[in-house]
């Protein structure tokens, strides 16, 4: 119908506003796209514009999800969820940068924080991947690594939880393939042992 439709342009659209650009660009003249892993996304916009920058393209890239998810959920739940996935494919496939973006983490995480409010109204959606997250950060100190696993948990517990629920987890799951795919360079060098790791922790 056609509210659904309008929801999931509108997500595809909010979800590709690259913030990682425009933040790099207005406040610190640099295109993050030249530099560190050349990735769109908090974790470089971190890397290369240092850790102010990188959580404010995180927290931005969260909201626009956040908000994306939140007006449709008006229209139903599963609405709400396939306008997450619309925005996670603009965000790794933005009309506004040449189709070449993120790697949906902050997507998801944006994605999850609101379904667990509008939708599941239950926090444990997103505490899960976030003790998954910080876990293998702690231990092995790869953001990419630690992303995808994060990932892949959220789908299997929303998997266990939903069970029967076809659209959310059928969604979640093409979440998380996105993800990996989308980390494909990033698998390359953690199995030759070059990937990045952060020197903060
Ligand atoms: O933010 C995405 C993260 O998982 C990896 O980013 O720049 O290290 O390839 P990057």
């Amino acid at each position: 119908t056609l509210p659904t439709l309008a929801c999931l342009v509108i997500g595809y659209l909010l979800g590709s506003i690259p913030f990682a650009l425009v933040i790099g660009k207005v406040f610190y003249k640099t295109d993050v796209r030249n530099y560190g892993s050349g990735n769109l996304g908090g974790t470089n916009a971190g890397r290369v514009l240092g850790a102010k920058a990188g959580a404010a393209v995180i927290a931005c890239d969260i909201l626009k999800v956040v908000i994306a998810i939140a007006f449709s959920a008006l229209i139903s739940p599963s609405v709400s969820i396939w306008t997450g996935l619309a925005a996670a494919i603009g965000h790794c496939y933005p009309i506004f940068a040449h189709f070449k973006g993120g790697k949906a983490v902050a997507t998801m995480f944006g994605f999850l924080l609101a379904t667990s409010i509008f939708t599941f109204h239950n926090a444990w959606y997103l505490i899960v991947p976030l003790v998954v997250f910080l876990i293998l950060l702690v231990l092995f100190k790869m953001v990419s690594l630690s992303s995808m696993c994060a990932a892949i948990a959220s789908s299997l517990f929303i998997t266990y939880m939903q069970w029967g629920h076809l659209p959310i987890i059928v969604a979640s799951w093409m979440m998380s393939a996105l993800i990996l795919y989308r980390h494909r360079s990033n698998i390359r060098k953690i199995v030759h042992g070059e990937e990045n790791k952060i020197s903060w922790l």
